[in-house]
């Protein structure tokens, strides 16, 4: 495995697979509460320029059942970028603790952290991608459909950070990914472009779409997240307009399979995106993916400090 993990296609088939099988057999030794110190000493650094629910207190508590420490820099504490370079801290960073996790904007500023860092840095979320939640979203697939072979996601919204690590996955796994999103809001067409080079290997299908009904006739799970993400706050108003007919709402999901299932990353904006019957709904596993994002996080930190 890579020294970082950026982008989710840091990761090929075969690690993704093992992470998931590690963070299985995590979640039961803790459950039987024979928790393996397997990071007894070490400690982690989360670097957070955007607020955080689900990511901050999964990496804090993943750290803890490892046996490590770890400290939390909110955005106005260190300026990354402003008050110091992204290389300068990074390399200061390295000199006391053990693994970076950071949330940014840019994405060059994870990627300039994991250049300069001699330590592991992990993207906790970036304007371009959001490995962690992918990671804990295939294990929630990988529990409710059995298998991830064969399976088929539809995402309907906005082509962003989620998206963009869903369909990098779907390429490297060989899985069928329908992507539905209004004009001008599909996923960055390198992205897409990398994402066809692994389906090429993989035998994956990636579907772009402008038709969420389309998209959602044969899928197993409904992906959606927010119309605007942290840092378009500005757009919200406009974008609520244009993805109006993105809704996962009773009318979408009736046009899927009576066994489909429904996924979003949190936190979820009620009434925009997804409505309250669908998202507290029998169809939902949107809290199996919350729990899931500690399961797989610990067994990604497990993988990067392990001692000896
Ligand atoms: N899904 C997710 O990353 O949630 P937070 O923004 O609350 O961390
Ligand atoms: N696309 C969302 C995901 C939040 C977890 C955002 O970037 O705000």
């Amino acid at each position: 495995m890579k020294k970082d993990l950026t982008s989710i296609a840091d990761l090929n088939r075969e690690e993704i697979i093992t992470l998931l099988d590690e963070a299985e057999a995590l979640k039961q030794q803790v459950q039987q509460a024979r928790v393996v110190e397997l990071a007894r000493g070490k400690m982690g650094v989360l670097i957070f320029e955007k607020p955080s629910l689900r990511t901050r207190v999964t990496f804090e508590r993943a750290l803890h059942q490892l046996g490590a420490t770890s400290t939390y820099l909110s955005p106005t504490d260190i300026g990354l970028g402003t008050r110091e370079g992204v290389s300068d801290i990074a390399r200061n960073l390295s000199r006391w603790v053990d693994v970076i996790i950071a949330r940014v904007f840019e994405h060059e500023k994870v990627t300039g952290l994991a250049a300069s860092a001699s330590i592991p840095v992990i993207n906790a979320l970036s304007d371009t991608e959001h490995p962690c939640q992918i990671l804990a979203d295939l294990l929630t697939i990988r529990q409710h459909h059995g298998t991830l072979d064969g399976v088929t996601i539809a995402w309907t919204g906005d082509g962003n950070n989620v998206c963009h690590s869903l369909l990098l996955a779907g390429a490297i796994l060989g899985l069928k990914v329908n992507i539905a999103t209004p004009r001008g809001f599909e996923p960055n067409n390198a992205i897409v472009q990398k994402g066809k080079g692994y389906a090429e290997k993989s035998g994956a299908k990636l579907n772009l779409t402008y038709d969420p009904c389309a998209a959602v006739q044969d899928a197993d799970f409904i992906y959606t997240d927010v119309w605007a993400s942290m840092g378009q706050e500005s757009e919200a108003e406009q974008r609520r307009q244009i993805f109006r007919a993105y809704q996962v709402n009773r009318q979408l999901l009736a046009r899927a399979k009576p066994t489909t299932k429904v996924l979003h990353c949190l936190p979820a904006h009620r009434g925009e995106e997804i409505t309250d019957d669908v998202l507290d709904g029998p169809q939902s596993v949107v809290l199996d993916q919350a729990e899931n994002r500690l399961h797989v996080q610990r067994a990604l930190l497990a993988r990067l400090l392990k001692n000896g």
